[in-house]
């Protein structure tokens, strides 16, 4: 229960500045150090933005060509952590793969904490590299007792190098852009709770491979990351538009909440969720299967209609992943290979001006009261 001074979940509290994007603020939807995600999404790649937001403005094509040859030489994994990734089990949920392979790559390639300036876009470059590599190495170690070579010489991009380590051949020009655009979308998103949680633990000068584990956990929640997850789960439950409304019906009247809808900033659109749709139809059509979009839109009207509220971001990214031929439990992983851009690009902005952040509490627990000896308790008062 919040009281005068708090606000519950810290909404509406700023705490802090940054350069890195605007959430809805100045008129704006959303933008990327000025760069509107809309103008992002139609002509940049994932590659210029993560330059964008690390570097800080967009790179020329000859610095773009070198940022491709680098990441794809950082995808390597070193031997111990292969062996580390053979022993986490199969039955695993990815997101504590990719939390793991985080820690781990920490213990071997340790940071210099701070690093020298110049070394300091070394750690966010790797682990941008690494996350597929790592998902990948575990997927089909478990699945057919391969070890990959996760190097993926033919494929310059990100996009292209997820769905080769997961596919096993390049993939399609269509849908490498598709995945492309996602990337853009769920690269950078301000104070959200993962980037918070990144900024708090920088904020105690710890190093980067700590706070982008704690993100990875703290993305992995429903209310977060897992959302494109559970939104996916919900949508394929229903056979038809008609069985769709039907079902969200009797969800909302169990109180229930539904997986994309909502959001903490955002109060009438999420500017994320329109470009994603798109490509979401485009991926039904091309796959000829309307039924998840249909059942999508669907619920969408239904959720407009009877709570006023619109999907985010994750609503549509889960039947375009789906469409992509992603399994469901790598939809939250594909935030994380993104998302790093923006922890990363937040962990050098807190260094950069830090203060520990260290916020206080309202108590509303007991008065002052004297110390009870064990004679005068009763095991009423001692039970939980
Ligand atoms: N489904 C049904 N009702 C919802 C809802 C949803 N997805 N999102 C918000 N609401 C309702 C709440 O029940 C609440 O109603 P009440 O005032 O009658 O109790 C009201 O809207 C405010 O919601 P609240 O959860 O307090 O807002 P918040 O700012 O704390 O939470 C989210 C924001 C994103 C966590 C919330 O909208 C949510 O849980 N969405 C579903 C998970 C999701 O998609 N997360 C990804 C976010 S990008």
């Amino acid at each position: 229960m919040s009281s005068p001074g708090s606000a519950a979940g810290l909404a509406g509290v700023v705490a802090g500045r940054t350069v890195l994007s605007t959430v809805g603020q100045q008129g704006c939807g959303l933008t990327y150090r000025g760069y509107a995600i809309e103008d992002l999404a139609e002509f940049a790649t994932f590659e210029e933005v993560a330059w964008l937001l690390l570097r800080g403005s967009l790179p020329t094509q000859s610095a773009l060509d070198q940022y491709h040859q680098r990441l794809q030489g950082l995808r390597s994994l070193p031997d111990p952590l292969r062996n580390v990734l053979e022993q986490i089990p199969p039955t695993a949920h990815p997101m504590d793969v990719l939390r793991t392979g985080c820690s781990m790559l920490g213990c071997l390639e340790p940071e210099e904490c701070p690093p020298e300036l110049s070394k300091q876009f070394d750690i966010p470059d790797r682990l941008l590299a690494t996350f597929p590599s790592m998902l990948m190495y575990w997927h089909w170690f478990h699945r057919d007792g391969r070890r990959i070579d996760t190097t993926c010489t033919e494929t310059p991009t990100l996009a292209g190098q997820i769905l080769h380590l997961l596919q096993g051949h390049p993939a399609e020009a269509d849908h490498v852009r598709a995945l492309d655009v996602s990337l853009i979308l769920y690269a950078e998103h301000e104070f959200n709770a993962s980037t918070f949680t990144a900024r708090v633990v920088t904020s105690t000068l710890a190093d980067i491979y700590s706070a982008t584990t704690a993100a990875i956990g703290t993305l992995r929640g429903p209310l977060h990351g897992g959302a494109n997850e559970a939104a996916f789960e919900l949508i394929s439950q229903f056979a038809s538009a008609d069985d769709a409304e039907r079902g969200i019906m009797n969800l909302l009247a169990q109180k229930a909440k539904i997986m994309g809808f909502g959001h903490r900033v955002y109060r009438t659109e999420d500017p994320r969720s329109t470009i994603i749709q798109q490509w979401a139809r485009r991926l039904a059509q091309q796959v000829g299967d309307q039924r998840l979009y249909s059942v999508s839109e669907r619920i969408e009207a239904v959720m407009r209609r009877e709570k006023k509220l619109f999907p985010n971001l994750d609503f549509y990214s889960a039947s375009a992943f789906h469409h992509l031929g992603i399994p469901t439990l790598y939809f939250t992983p594909l935030f994380v290979f993104s998302r790093t851009a923006g922890w990363s690009a937040h962990v050098l902005e807190q260094r950069a001006d830090n203060r520990l952040i260290r916020p206080t509490a309202d108590y509303v627990g007991e008065a002052p009261r004297p110390y009870l000896p064990m004679e005068h308790r009763k095991e009423s008062q001692a039970s939980p």
